[in-house]
């Protein structure tokens, strides 16, 4: 119960190492992964669990990932449910998922080339490009990532008139000179014979704001008027994602080459930082515009029962610390209320959490009955939402697709079908969605 959001229901991993698998980083012996559950390890988002269960309880846990293991070994646990036929049946489509390459490697974010391939990123710092169903590459001379926990490279999107210039934008977690630990960053560059040049820095925050945390980096993009937005997680230190002098926990807008809009919302304001477009925000791990209206709308991966779909606007606080619908993952409480004036509240809540990661609007023809529907990926869960917005509210929430592995992104391709990365899983690697008549 504690333990499955973030080391999967069978203890097989996730955020969290795998528990069955007998890799020990931390020591294999009984007092070593009863230390670690007592005291976690923070900074890679393994909380400490001292305070909540008691040393009867972690010597229990201790013996039960060991009767777990044996069980995996038994029973093939990791095989997945495949729907009959394959074909997955829901309501306004059938559809069968596609493999477009296997890869058991990290994949987080895809963006498409005009000539049909496909570029996407590897947290540990691989730019691939994706061509006839294999991962080439890697690309060479990207920058040097942070590969810590949670961090690394992360989004990758090519600019809305890359056909002219040839832009194309990345994040990443860094560290810096003088700075202690690491944080996200947005460059750009250009991809010539295999190399990644041309490469200017568009976003990077001072020194004293970089944390020893691996946790909570962001970093998704939206193009839109020539604006570039993007959110940046708390790095878990939450109270700072209500402190407007910091840039963590915050949505961001700035001009496409790095410079801060002067009619951003706290420019002018002294000490504010001076790209942040809203505040208040846990995990942005999704962020697209809406193809008709224009709305933003970014996922945010809560606390444990806290994730979240806000409609983000200008200047807005989303409440986070402060307000949730979640607690602690040990169980403790953060916070005993849900709203408050001049905090925004969702636009949708899972309790529990699905682990919401990457969102989409779905834009192609393919499935018409889809056509402007929010897609949104769930990690632990497994699971694919499909959102109706109707007048700028969440009239629907559907799960399309389950128990297929980790979904880290979705998006639509040129082609008009709806692209998946899943990290583990039989079609691990990048997929797509297909109709079934
Ligand atoms: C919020 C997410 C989260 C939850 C909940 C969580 N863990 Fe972890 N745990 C992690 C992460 C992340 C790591 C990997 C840390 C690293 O890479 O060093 C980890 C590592 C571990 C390790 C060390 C594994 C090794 O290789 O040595 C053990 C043991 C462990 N967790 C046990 C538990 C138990 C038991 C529970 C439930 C009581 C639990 N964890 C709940 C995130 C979590």
């Amino acid at each position: 119960m504690n333990c499955a959001s973030c080391h999967g229901s069978q203890l097989q991993g996730g955020e969290g190492s795998s528990l069955i698998d007998d890799v020990w980083k931390y020591g294999s012996s009984d007092a070593e992964i009863a230390e670690t559950i007592r005291n976690g390890v923070p900074d890679l988002g393994m909380i400490a669990w001292k305070d909540v269960l008691s040393e009867k309880e972690i010597r229990s846990l201790v013996i039960f990932m060991r009767e777990q293991k044996q069980l995996a070994e038994k029973e093939g646990l990791l095989e997945r449910v495949q729907p009959e036929g394959g074909v997955f049946k829901t309501e306004a489509h059938d559809f069968k998922l596609v493999q477009v390459a296997k890869s058991k490697r990290l994949l987080w974010s895809l963006d498409f080339m005009p000539d049909g391939s496909i570029l996407t990123t590897e947290r540990n710092g691989n730019l691939w490009l994706v061509k006839d169903g294999q991962l080439t590459g890697p690309i060479k001379e990207t920058p040097k990532v942070w590969a810590y926990g949670q961090g690394g490279l992360l989004e990758v999107a090519l600019h809305p008139n890359y056909e002219e210039n040839g832009w194309i934008y990345l994040s990443f977690s860094e560290t810096a000179k003088g700075a202690s630990g690491g944080m996200t960053a947005v460059v750009r560059g250009r991809i010539e014979k295999g190399r990644w040049i041309d490469q200017e820095e568009i976003f990077q925050v001072p020194a004293k704001f970089y944390t020893r945390s691996g946790v909570h980096f962001g970093s998704r993009f939206v193009f839109q008027d020539g604006y570039l937005f993007f959110g940046i997680g708390d790095r878990g230190r939450r109270e700072m994602a209500q402190d407007i002098t910091r840039p963590n926990g915050k949505i961001h807008r700035i001009h496409e080459d790095g410079r801060i809009p002067e009619d951003n919302p706290f420019v002018g304001v002294e000490g504010a930082y001076p790209s942040i477009w809203s505040y208040g925000n846990r995990n942005p791990q999704g962020l697209d515009t809406h193809p008709v209206t224009g709305e933003l709308w970014e996922s945010e991966h809560g606390p444990r029962g806290g994730d979240e779909i806000n409609k983000i606007e200008r200047g807005v606080n989303y409440g986070w610390p402060v307000i949730t619908h979640g607690m602690n993952y040990g169980g403790t409480p953060i916070t005993d209320i849900t709203e408050k004036e001049g905090m925004a509240q969702p636009a949708l809540y899972w309790t529990p959490s699905i682990a919401v990661c990457g969102i989409d609007f779905y834009e192609g023809d393919r499935f018409p009955n889809w056509k402007y529907n929010l897609f949104a990926t769930g990690l632990a869960s497994e699971e694919l939402h499909r959102l109706v917005i109707e007048e700028g509210e969440i009239v629907k929430d559907e799960i399309v697709m389950k128990n297929q592995g980790r979904i880290r992104d979705v998006a639509s391709g040129p082609d008009g079908f709806l692209y998946v990365i899943l990290n583990g899983g039989p079609y691990s690697g990048i997929a797509r969605l297909e109709p079934v008549e």
